[in-house]
């Protein structure tokens, strides 16, 4: 089922969720299938938990090609449950985010250029893997939101901020 999506400004966006503590249980598969559910239909490189209002540590996220990111490599298509992050090293790098819950707008967002991600799928099993890249600011973004942080909060240069339709004049415009 496609939820609401909530939009920045909702208080529920900034909450810091709670841990999974039991898998595979239908309530969680039942919230994971609306999730992408409302990724795709939105066309989202990923979605956390919050984002439709529910305070659990769950992001979902990959695309084989995104309209929203034409130029990003593809991410597997991942279930991501009680996600710790470690970056890899010091190197930052620096990137166009958007986020279905700040709608039209873009911004250049510094993350970690290279990350170890561990957590679980919806079974309980283990996940653990070494990304850089796209991958690696799609982890970073979709875990923000689960300690209630939206990509805005992170823009550091304002003139690399914006509405999508002024920043990109001419692109196909997205359901952002
Ligand atoms: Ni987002």
């Amino acid at each position: 089922m496609i939820r609401d999506v909530l939009r920045m400004g909702d208080p529920r966006l900034l909450r810091v969720a709670k841990p999974v503590e039991i898998f595979d249980t239908p309530v969680l598969h039942a919230l994971i299938a609306d999730m992408f559910d409302t990724m795709r239909a939105l066309n989202g490189a990923g979605l956390a938990a919050p984002q439709i209002g529910v305070d659990l540590r769950v992001v979902i996220f990959g695309f084989v090609s995104s309209p929203r990111y034409p130029n990003a490599e593809a991410v597997p298509e991942t279930i991501l449950i009680n996600p710790q992050l470690t970056p890899i090293d010091d190197e930052i790098e620096e990137g166009w985010e958007g986020c279905l819950s700040v709608p039209g707008l873009r911004g250049v967002v510094p993350r970690y250029k290279r990350l170890r991600y561990r957590g679980f799928d919806a079974a309980g099993n283990v996940i653990d893997r070494s990304v850089d890249d796209f991958h690696a600011r799609v982890v970073q973004h979709e875990c923000d939101h689960l300690d209630g942080i939206l990509y805005p909060m992170r823009v550091r240069d304002f003139t690399r901020f914006g509405f999508q339709e002024e920043l990109f004049p001419g692109q196909a415009l997205q359901d952002d």
